[in-house]
């Protein structure tokens, strides 16, 4: 029994496949653990199970016709919209993760998904083929990155009589993800949370600088993730092109020198800090104020050492919980831990920037997490959202002093 579900109001969106008969058992625990549930079908589900079935188990008429109105003054998709806390979709056809990925609303549940501000979740259902077509995995990358969350198919044999990915995830695992996105909600109410994102810019002249490949995708999903679980989130962020997280305070630097002063402003206030902007160790000794002509053959720069902006908040520590980044191309572990004892960390995460799929510009990444008592918690290829969210998982796991009581 999961008490996170009770008196929570979810949509279960049903799609037609084979595996729409399997939503029965989802409504039914739902409701068996005190959730309020209301069914939205498809045309295509219909085929595969009658409405009847789903009416029975939510006690709640079914809704199928955006045409319709269940009283005189509601239009079904806004008041569903408005109504849920969670819309999930169970099982999820290439149709409609591809609907929604294109922003079509042409039915009752992509109406109510697009006018929704509750969180959306997907557990798709498919052929194996159908489940690895690029077009799909590029809809559903996109919606993970928009953050719509995915519970993924398990691997078996399909009703199609193929062996692969693609069969509906279990229904305990599909139950857990909807609790999880409940419990994890506002674990961090009531804190502040100081977040650093992106490169910084050395200036050498007015128009040329010393930079990295960060695109700040990784911090701004890590602020984005402490605020939908309640934190009061400050986010210190170098140039990059990403829109700003709902509800973060933004402040925009471009030196590691700007970013060190804001983030000591910042910091005695603050519980946690994840430090994860790409900072650059040096910059030229002398800025030249206008544009260096190339009249010769060879330029030399000397370079000067920046802040350590992370080690100067290890020094200044109270009773912050610091979680630094290290970007690796070797010794990953190693040059790890040794970031973590120099700068006074409680954690470090550790990427192996030279893997695809981890580190600078990628949507995904993975890592290891590090804790100072010695112990490392691998966390798998995910997309930088939930990677953002499984990394503060593990940290509340082990930040006794964090954990909001009243939660
Ligand atoms: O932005 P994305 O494209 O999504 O990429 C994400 C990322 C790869 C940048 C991110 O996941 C990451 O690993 N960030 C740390 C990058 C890094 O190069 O760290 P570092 O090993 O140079 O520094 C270790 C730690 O000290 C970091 O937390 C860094 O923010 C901090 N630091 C470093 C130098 C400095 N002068 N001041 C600092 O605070």
């Amino acid at each position: 029994m999961n008490t996170v579900l009770k008196d929570k109001n979810i949509v279960i969106g049903i799609t037609g496949g084979i595996a729409a008969y399997k939503a029965a058992d989802i409504v039914s625990s739902l409701i068996k653990q005190g959730a309020r549930v209301k069914v939205i079908m498809t045309r295509n589900a219909m085929e595969f199970i009658s409405p009847l079935t789903f009416e029975t188990l939510s006690g709640n008429p079914v809704y199928y016709d955006m045409f319709s109105r269940s009283g005189a003054w509601e239009i079904d998709h806004i008041s569903l919209a408005k109504w849920a806390d969670v819309i999930a979709v169970a099982p999820a056809t290439a149709n409609i993760i591809g609907k929604v990925s294109h922003g079509i609303a042409d039915d009752l549940l992509t109406t109510t998904i697009m006018a929704t501000k509750a969180q959306v979740m997907f557990a798709p259902a498919m052929n194996t083929n159908m489940y690895n077509n690029s077009i799909v995995r590029e809809n559903i990358s996109a919606l993970k990155e928009k953050g719509y969350i995915f519970i993924s198919p398990a691997e078996g044999r399909l009703a199609c009589g193929d062996v692969g990915e693609g069969k509906l995830a279990a229904i305990d695992d599909i139950i857990q993800a909807i609790a999880d996105y409940f419990s994890r909600k506002q674990d961090l109410k009531g804190k502040r949370v100081l977040v650093t994102a992106g490169p910084t810019r050395e200036y050498i002249d007015p128009v040329r600088f010393i930079s990295n490949p960060s695109t700040g995708k990784m911090g701004y999903a890590i602020a984005a993730a402490c605020a939908s679980r309640g934190a009061d989130v400050h986010l210190v962020t170098g140039p990059v092109s990403l829109s700003p997280p709902d509800g973060v305070n933004i402040y925009s630097v471009e030196t590691a020198q700007e970013m060190y002063e804001k983030v000591m402003e910042l910091y005695p206030s603050c519980q946690v800090v994840f430090k994860s902007a790409a900072v650059g160790d040096y910059r030229p000794e002398t800025y030249q104020t206008n544009k260096i002509k190339k009249d010769n053959d060879q330029l030399t720069l000397t370079l000067i050492k920046n802040p350590d902006i992370l080690k100067e908040l290890g020094k200044q520590k109270k009773d912050q919980i610091l979680v630094g980044f290290a970007a690796e191309t070797q010794n990953l572990l190693e040059y790890a831990i040794k970031k973590l004892k120099e700068k006074n960390l409680d954690f470090i995460v550790a990427n192996d920037v030279t893997k695809t799929g981890a580190g600078f510009k990628e949507d995904t990444n993975e890592g290891l997490l590090i804790t100072c008592e010695g112990e490392t918690i691998a966390i798998p290829m995910l997309n930088k959202n939930e990677f953002a969210h499984r990394i503060i998982d593990e940290v509340l796991k082990r930040s006794p002093r964090l954990i909001d009581k009243n939660h």
